[in-house]
């Protein structure tokens, strides 16, 4: 059972832990001062977690840290809870701008980047270092597939005209909904200029199980203009594989940087992305005529 509390005095050594995880510039006499304010997880008389917030219109969370995913959880959602029934209207954060770890699971919890704050924070060994800020207007937490690794046989080659067919089949399968022969012929279209950049995956019986497709935009930056893995075929770096490739292939050409577009409620490709070494770049914001759609889009761009 586990039962979340405020900390007691004598447990902020362990509760330090916790903080300088989160932000390393947090000491223990800055910690003594709110200690009636730190809440703890206790699970089985062990301290699993701890975070402190200031609750005001506009919710700070000073840091936020669990031992397991499923405890971050339940202490993200009792703070998440408490700050907007208690007014809050969003919850922001701060944190190394280098640590991709907390980065994933900010994102995972629901959170958006917001901006990028350049060295305005202490590192352990003193230096200033860039921070970023996460945000988040809502206390729910989103559903994300889960993503379990399993290895799959398949083999990556440029794409070809007469893999059309199977470019339908993989965009309709990827982005039900949508229009698949926009995706099918543009990529035709820039297929013929860099085949290097446009790539599918085949398994052993020759079935599409994804693809990634770019162009040179602008000199030396390309831009992943679609990258979609098979439903039955994710979890199996399929996409990641994909995206190694063109990297390699990319960088032979004379590229220096790959952009890529995601809408910003697609959760599992952010986390890919942030997991491939992208950064956040900007959020694009849709046209009125389209905001019904919850249709902004995340940019994100990694130097190769
Ligand atoms: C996003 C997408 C391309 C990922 O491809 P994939 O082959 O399934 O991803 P990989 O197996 O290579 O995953 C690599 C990393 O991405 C992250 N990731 C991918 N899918 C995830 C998910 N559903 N939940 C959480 N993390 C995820 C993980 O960190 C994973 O690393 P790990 O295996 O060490 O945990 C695929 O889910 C997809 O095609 N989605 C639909 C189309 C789409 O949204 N395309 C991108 C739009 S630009």
């Amino acid at each position: 059972m586990s039962k979340i509390r405020i900390a007691k005095e004598e447990e902020l050594s362990k509760i330090l832990v916790f903080a300088k995880n989160y932000r390393p510039d947090i000491e223990l006499s800055w910690l003594s001062k709110w200690v009636n304010k730190i809440v703890v997880v206790e699970k089985n008389g062990r301290l699993m977690g701890s975070a402190l917030c200031s609750f005001e219109e506009e919710t700070f969370i000073h840091f936020m840290n669990a031992e397991d995913w499923d405890t971050l959880v339940e202490l993200a959602k009792y703070l998440l809870d408490n700050a907007f029934e208690t007014g809050s209207t969003k919850v922001r954060t701060f944190i190394p701008a280098n640590r991709i770890d907390l980065q994933m699971s900010l994102t995972k919890l629901g959170f958006e980047y917001e901006g990028r704050l350049r060295k305005s924070m202490l590192n352990v060994d003193g230096k200033l270092i860039d921070a970023i800020s996460m945000c988040k207007w809502t206390p729910d937490i989103p559903k994300i597939p889960k993503h379990v690794f399993e290895p799959l046989g398949f083999h990556i080659r440029p794409y070809r005209s007469e893999d059309y067919g199977k470019i339908l089949e993989l965009s309709r399968d990827a982005f039900p909904g949508e229009d698949p022969f926009e995706d099918a012929e543009l990529i035709e279209e820039i297929s013929r200029d860099n085949p290097e950049l446009n790539l599918i995956a085949l398994d052993k019986n020759g079935r599409i199980v994804g693809g990634i497709f770019a162009w040179e935009w602008a000199p030396k930056n390309a831009w992943i203009y679609l990258l979609a893995v098979l439903h039955s075929a994710q979890g199996h770096h399929v996409g990641t594989l994909l995206l190694k490739k063109l990297e390699e292939n990319a960088r032979r050409k004379g590229i220096l940087r790959l952009q890529v577009d995601t809408n910003v409620n697609n959760f599992p490709a952010i986390l890919f992305y942030l997991k491939n070494g992208f950064e956040f770049e900007y959020r694009e914001i849709a046209a009125s005529k389209l905001k019904r759609k919850d249709t902004d889009d995340a940019v994100f761009s990694k130097s190769i």
